[in-house]
C-alpha cells in the first residue's frame, strides 16, 4: 500500500513537472529536469518495488500483472517522447504528427494513472487473498 500510494503521488507530481516544463522561461534543454528525472528513475523504481513486494504478499497473478502495466506504460512515455521530439521539419520546427505523438504522451500519462489507481485499490483491499498491504506494496 505504501509504494503503491507512493507511485501514484508520483505521477501526479510528475503533471506537476511537466508544467513547471512548459511554463519555464527562457526554454532550454534543462526545462524539464524535473519530469525526466522523476520518469526515467523515480517511477520505475517505484513500479518495481510495487512488483515486488505484490509478489511477496503472494498477490493473485492478476494483480501482479496489474503492477507491472505501470512499468510498460512508462516505457512506452518514453518512446512517445522520443518520437514527439524527433518528427520536426528539416528547420526544426515542430510537425503535426510530432505534436500528436506528444498528445499521446500526455493521454497515456492519464491512462497510466488510472491503472496505478487500481493497483491502490487492490493494496486497500482487506482480504487476504487479494490484499498486497501486509508486504507494503
Ligand atoms: C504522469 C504521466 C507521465 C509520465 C510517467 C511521463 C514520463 C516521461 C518520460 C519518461 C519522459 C522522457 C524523459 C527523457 O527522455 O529524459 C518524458 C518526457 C516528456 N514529457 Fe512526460 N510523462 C508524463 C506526463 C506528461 C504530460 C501530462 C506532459 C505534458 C502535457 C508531458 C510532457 C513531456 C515532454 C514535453 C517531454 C519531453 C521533455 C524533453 O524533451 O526534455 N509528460 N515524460
Amino acid at each position: 500500500m505504501i509504494t503503491s500510494g507512493a507511485l501514484l503521488a508520483a505521477f501526479a507530481l510528475q503533471f506537476v513537472f511537466a508544467a513547471v516544463g512548459a511554463f519555464t522561461q527562457p526554454a532550454e534543454d534543462g526545462s524539464y529536469l524535473l519530469h525526466s528525472f522523476t520518469g526515467m528513475a523515480v517511477i520505475p523504481a517505484l513500479c518495481l518495488l510495487t512488483t515486488l513486494f505484490a509478489a511477496l504478499a503472494r498477490a493473485p497473478g492478476r494483480v501482479i500483472g496489474l503492477t507491472l502495466l505501470p512499468l510498460g506504460l512508462v516505457l512506452l512515455q518514453v518512446l512517445l517522447a522520443a518520437l514527439a521530439n524527433a518528427f520536426t521539419d528539416p528547420s526544426g520546427a515542430s510537425t503535426p504528427l510530432g505534436l500528436t505523438i506528444g498528445g499521446l504522451h500526455a493521454v497515456n500519462g492519464i491512462v497510466a494513472v488510472h491503472v496505478v489507481a487500481g493497483v491502490l485499490r487492490e493494496a486497500l483491499k482487506p482480504s487476504p487473498q487479494s490484499s498486497m498491504a501486509g508486504a507494503g506494496a
